[in-house]
């Protein structure tokens, strides 16, 4: 734990209050206007958002993943798309350097990371390789000092505003699958390097993809993370590891938002003479909701718990993210159903999130590549 708990209460309480007071009057606008405003990033720079897991000694806040799980369910009580903003600086984007980046790539990018004066994105998804990262195509050849590479990324998160890519891409041809893949520090600013229109989603407005295209880029060999070719997929399954635990944190605060939205609403709504809180149709859904949600979070608070006590966690993060993500749509599809025809309009935030949460089920590793990793690991014992 790198905050003493007093620091660390304060820092909770600030961030609800940034959420509460701030973020969530923002969220029909930024769903409108696609974007998130100038002045919130400049104040999540200043409120430390770009730099909680970021080691102490790089500027940053140095956050155990229990702490980062508990401000990950704050940041659920509003919009993911707010969460997006940092969140690749904080997670997928910055932690391959932070696990395995030699002192120097460390030393570089890290403090500009923590501050939010760079942005880091993690690109391993192509249009040929989703699930099955492993058969990736971007090529790094070897010219001399530089490694020239070729290929497309798809669907890369904060791809429009990144400086740095964490970026998957093979290095050996002649060896198929993982062994061939190293991880690479590539600049934005590489010539031969273009990003795309940003993607057309479902929800979480507000958060931009697109595909990152590259034409002979070249790229130092010394950006090659931690020095060594070949051990790059390694390097992104544990990044996705960790990410997936903050989902699910992610996950239980928005399920807490909206069952709180629906206590608010099913005691206020009156339908057959009284509120419909009295009708235990009704309170038959609360009750999953808030038994699930609860279920959720004792889940991803004991598997960071093990991860801060330098435990494995692939097979506890792919259930926390199985189960968490699953979880919140089952409790916004209820919530869609409480609040009626309410629910199904965007006057309301319900349908909103409800889009924003069908995100969860597929990004990071879909629910059913969390199966795969749960029953491999399972086999690994028998
Ligand atoms: N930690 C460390 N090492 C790991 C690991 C982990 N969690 N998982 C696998 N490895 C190692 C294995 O031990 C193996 O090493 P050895 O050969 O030395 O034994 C190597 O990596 C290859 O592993 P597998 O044989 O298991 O690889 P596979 O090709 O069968 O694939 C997979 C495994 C689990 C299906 C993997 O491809 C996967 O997780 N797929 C989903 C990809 C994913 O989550 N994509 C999301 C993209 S990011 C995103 O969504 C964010 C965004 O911006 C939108």
């Amino acid at each position: 734990m790198a905050l003493d708990p007093e620091t660390f209460g304060i820092l909770l309480d600030t961030v609800e209050r940034f959420v509460t007071e701030r973020l969530v009057p923002l969220e029909a606008q930024v769903a409108e206007e696609d974007q998130v405003p100038a002045e919130i990033i400049e104040e999540m720079k200043e409120l430390g958002l770009f730099s909680l897991s970021i080691p102490e000694e790089y500027g940053g806040l140095g956050l155990s993943m229990s702490e980062e799980i508990e401000v990950a369910i704050r940041l659920g009580g509003t919009t993911p798309a707010f969460r997006s903003v940092f969140g690749t600086n904080v997670g997928i984007g910055s932690q391959g350097i932070v696990m395995d980046g030699t002192d120097a790539q460390k030393e570089h990018y890290l403090p500009k990371l923590a501050t939010g004066e760079m942005i880091a994105s993690f690109a391993l998804t192509e249009p040929e390789a989703g699930s099955d990262a492993g058969s990736l195509k971007t090529s790094a050849k070897k010219d001399g000092d530089h490694y020239v590479l070729n290929g497309t990324k798809r669907f890369i998160t904060n791809a429009p505003s990144a400086d740095i890519f964490t970026l998957m891409a093979r290095t050996d041809p002649d060896t198929p699958g993982a062994k061939g893949i190293s991880a690479f520090i590539v600049e934005r600013k590489s010539d031969g390097l273009t990003i795309g229109t940003p993607d057309k989603k479902m929800g979480q407005q507000g958060a931009k993809t697109a595909d990152v295209i590259m034409e002979d880029v070249r790229v130092p060999a010394e950006n090659i993370i931690g020095g060594v070719a070949g051990v790059g997929f390694k390097t992104a399954m544990k990044v996705l590891d960790r990410g997936r635990l903050h989902i699910s944190g992610v996950s239980v605060g928005i399920a807490e938002r909206l069952f709180r939205e629906c206590v608010t609403y099913a005691a206020e709504r009156k339908q057959f003479g009284k509120a419909i809180a009295d009708f235990q149709l009704i309170q038959a859904m609360l009750a999953d909701s808030k038994a699930e949600s609860y279920a959720a979070r004792c889940m991803v608070v004991d598997a960071a718990k093990k991860k801060d006590a330098g435990e494995n966690v692939t097979l506890e993060a792919a259930c926390a993210k199985m189960f968490a993500t699953e979880m919140v749509g089952r409790v916004a599809d209820r919530a869609v159903q409480i609040f009626g025809g309410a629910g199904y309009i965007s006057e309301y935030p319900i349908e909103r999130l409800y889009r924003d949460v069908r995100l969860f089920r597929i990004y990071e590793g879909t629910t059913q590549i969390q199966q795969l990793v749960i029953a491999r690991e399972l086999m690994k014992d028998a």
